[in-house]
Formats: C-alpha cells, sequence, structure tokens
C-alpha cells in the first residue's frame, strides 16, 4: 500500500492526461500556453474568487502574496507554531519576522485566542504586526469566522494559506477564498496535485492581480518584457502541468472530493472508540490533504507505526517539531508554554493513508490493525 497512490488516478484519468501532454508538445507553448489561462480561469471559479495567478509553487505563492502586499523588513507576521516551514519561510525569506501563534488542539489550526495573544505581545514590544497567515492543515480551513474578526480589529492583511486546503469550505465558502489574499499548492501529494511543483494566488483585487502577474515575471510591465519596474522573481507553471491539472480539477470537483470524505468518515467512524480522530467543526468541510489522528503518547504512536509498518503499511509524522523548534530560528527566545498544544501535537500526531481512491477493505486492514493493539 502506498501513502497516497498517485497511479491509480492516472490510471483512471491516463487518457485525458496524456491527451493534454501531447497537445502541449505539439503546440512548443511550454510557458503560458493556453492551458494556464483556462487552468487560471477554472481554478478562481471553482474557489470564488475574481483572479487566480498560478505560479511555480506554493511557497512562491506565499511569497508573490507578501510580495503584493508589501510586506517585508520590520513587520510581523503571524503564522501558526505547527505547519509546513514554508508558511514561515515565505515571510522570513522577506525579511519580515514571522511570530508564531499556539493552535487548537482539536483542530490542529491556528489558535484565535493564541493569535490575539501574540498580536498585543507585539505591539507591547513596539513592533509593527501586519499580517496573518493561518495555514488550512491537513484539509480543513482555519477558523476565519473567528480569525478574520480579530485580523480586522488590529488591522492585519490575511493571506490564506490553503496549500492543504484546496477543496474544503466553511459553510459552502471554498478554501482559497477567505481573507484579502490566498494561495495553494499543486505538490504532487496536495489534494489537487499535478506532476511537478506548482502554486497559486487568488485574489478580488484587479490591482493585485495585475501586480502578482508582474511579480511572478520579474517585475516586468504588462506591455514590455523588457520593462521592470520592480524586482520580482521567476515563478510560473509550466503549460504541461497546467494541462495535467484541468482533468485533475475536473475529476477532483466531480467525484474526488466527495470519495476522499467518505474514506475519512470510514476512518473515523472506526478508529475513534480508541484514538483521538480529526474534528471537523460543524459546517465546515475538510479536503483531507492529510488523515492525522492523535496517539495517546510517543510509546503508543510507535508501537502503531510498526505494527502498521510490519503489514507494509505506510504512515507519516506531520510534523515532528513546531516551527519555533527548528534551528532556522535559533537565534530568537521562545518560551514553550505559549505552544503547549503544538508541542503535544508533534509527540502524538501520527497520518495514516489516505487519497480518494483508498479501498474500503485497505481502510478496514488499518483499522483492524489498529483497534487490536
Ligand atoms: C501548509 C503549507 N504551506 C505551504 C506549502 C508550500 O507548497 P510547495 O511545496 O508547493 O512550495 C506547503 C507544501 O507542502 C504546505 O503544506
Amino acid at each position: 500500500m502506498q501513502f497516497r497512490d498517485l497511479k491509480i488516478q492516472y490510471k483512471a484519468l491516463k487518457e485525458e492526461i496524456d491527451a493534454g501532454i501531447a497537445a502541449v508538445i505539439d503546440s512548443s507553448a511550454f510557458i503560458l500556453g493556453k492551458p494556464v489561462t483556462e487552468l487560471e480561469e477554472k481554478l478562481a471559479a471553482y474557489v470564488g474568487r475574481k483572479y487566480c495567478v498560478t505560479c511555480g509553487n506554493g511557497t512562491d505563492a506565499i511569497q508573490l502574496a507578501l510580495m503584493a502586499m508589501d510586506i517585508g523588513p520590520e513587520d510581523v507576521v503571524f503564522v501558526p507554531d505547527y505547519t509546513y516551514f514554508a508558511t514561515a519561510g515565505a515571510p522570513a525569506i522577506l525579511g519580515a519576522t514571522p511570530v508564531f501563534t499556539d493552535i487548537e488542539p482539536d483542530t490542529f489550526n491556528m489558535s484565535p485566542d493564541s493569535l490575539e495573544e501574540q498580536i498585543k505581545k507585539t505591539l507591547a514590544e513596539g513592533k509593527t504586526p501586519k499580517a496573518v497567515i493561518p495555514a488550512d492543515l491537513f484539509g480543513q480551513p482555519s477558523d476565519y469566522d473567528r480569525i478574520l474578526p480579530i485580523a480586522e480589529k488590529y488591522g492585519l492583511k490575511v493571506i490564506e494559506d490553503g496549500a492543504q486546503g484546496f477543496g474544503g469550505s466553511i459553510r459552502g465558502k471554498r478554501a482559497c477564498s477567505f481573507g484579502d489574499i490566498s494561495i495553494t499548492s499543486f505538490f504532487p501529494a496536495k489534494p489537487l496535485g499535478c506532476y511537478g511543483d506548482g502554486g497559486a494566488v487568488f485574489t478580488d483585487d484587479p490591482q493585485i492581480d495585475r501586480r502578482l502577474r508582474s511579480l511572478r515575471a520579474l517585475g516586468k510591465s504588462p506591455e514590455d518584457k523588457y520593462d521592470n519596474r520592480e524586482i520580482g522573481i521567476n515563478s510560473r507553471l509550466d503549460t504541461l502541468q497546467a494541462a495535467i491539472l484541468l482533468p485533475k480539477l475536473k475529476a477532483f470537483s466531480e467525484y474526488e472530493l466527495e470519495d476522499v470524505n467518505k474514506v475519512a468518515d470510514r476512518y473515523t467512524e472506526r478508529l475513534r472508540e480508541k484514538y483521538v480522530t480529526p474534528k471537523v467543526l460543524s459546517a465546515f468541510q475538510s479536503s483531507w490533504a492529510q488523515y492525522t489522528i492523535l496517539c495517546e503518547n510517543e510509546t503508543q504512536r510507535t508501537a502503531v507505526r510498526e505494527a502498521l509498518n510490519r503489514n507494509d503499511i505506510p504512515t507519516m509524522i506531520y510534523y515532528p517539531r513546531c516551527l519555533h523548534q527548528q534551528k532556522a530560528f535559533a537565534g530568537r527566545t521562545f518560551s514553550d508554554a505559549d505552544y503547549r498544544h503544538s508541542i503535544d501535537a508533534t509527540k502524538r500526531c501520527l497520518s495514516l493513508p489516505i487519497y480518494p481512491y483508498l479501498k474500503e477493505e485497505e481502510t478496514d486492514r488499518i483499522c483492524e490493525i489498529m483497534l487490536t493493539l
């Protein structure tokens, strides 16, 4: 069994994917060809934003979003302590200071209370709070009902990191449509993944859309490629990747999202008697980038991993350490007391295989092994 079997999906969509790849090769329009524009339009319509600007990967997408909002040195950007490194790495590379918040113990997403605490601390230190990047971890949107009013109260821009959240929703409003600007990643293992690196930024603001198109092409002017008006980066989605994503987006919206939710429900129904299964808030929908449970402690987690491993069932630890524990931020002083739930999650979390094509008997086999321990 694979942790996320991408070959099964390819077999299901082979004809359309192969035809799309062949058409791109035939056209030789490898950079910003027609499929890129078509994909951008379809993605914007799917998430419910006016504009979508694709780019090289999700990390670049966060960086582009921050650049389009003029966030840089001296600015403080709040990010959850428990997320993939890119959420904090992107502001840091622009010279901004990522300040970490704790997470909610049951959803793994940014804690709104901790966010407000960290904002107050930052203000007391005389620093400038500028933006917040909630990450929709494991596929569930962050609690925007509570985060957006806090951001408004303190004048913060909100950048939704929907790298894992694409397809999730709150009361039908889709992930990648929250806050001022939002991003996603098409890394192969993401809910909507391509066959290499890829990412996208979403906005409703026509000026930000124009600026993003310039920033992803070294700051060029719209009319003249050799008239560079500001410093940008070179980050585009290959036409080949767009051609691969088009049939995948169709399958994702027609049945994959529904199917992956069935897999998650099956796990939860069986595992909740013995493990802390992931909580999806009322009226929220997850796209299940990961199915992550909490074991009782590290000893139980090791035992579960070993038992599954003996049966050729792979598991992952997302994430083994918090951001405030990363060497990259070693020059700063943190108090572990601020990150109680993040630290606890690193010790107890365990992600199980999940993807829309995982069969019922495979989920059942995993659960049986875990329940007999
Ligand atoms: C929460 C989160 N943010 C950002 C990224 C960065 O995306 P990419 O790997 O496409 O650069 C990822 C990808 O793993 C992610 O999980």
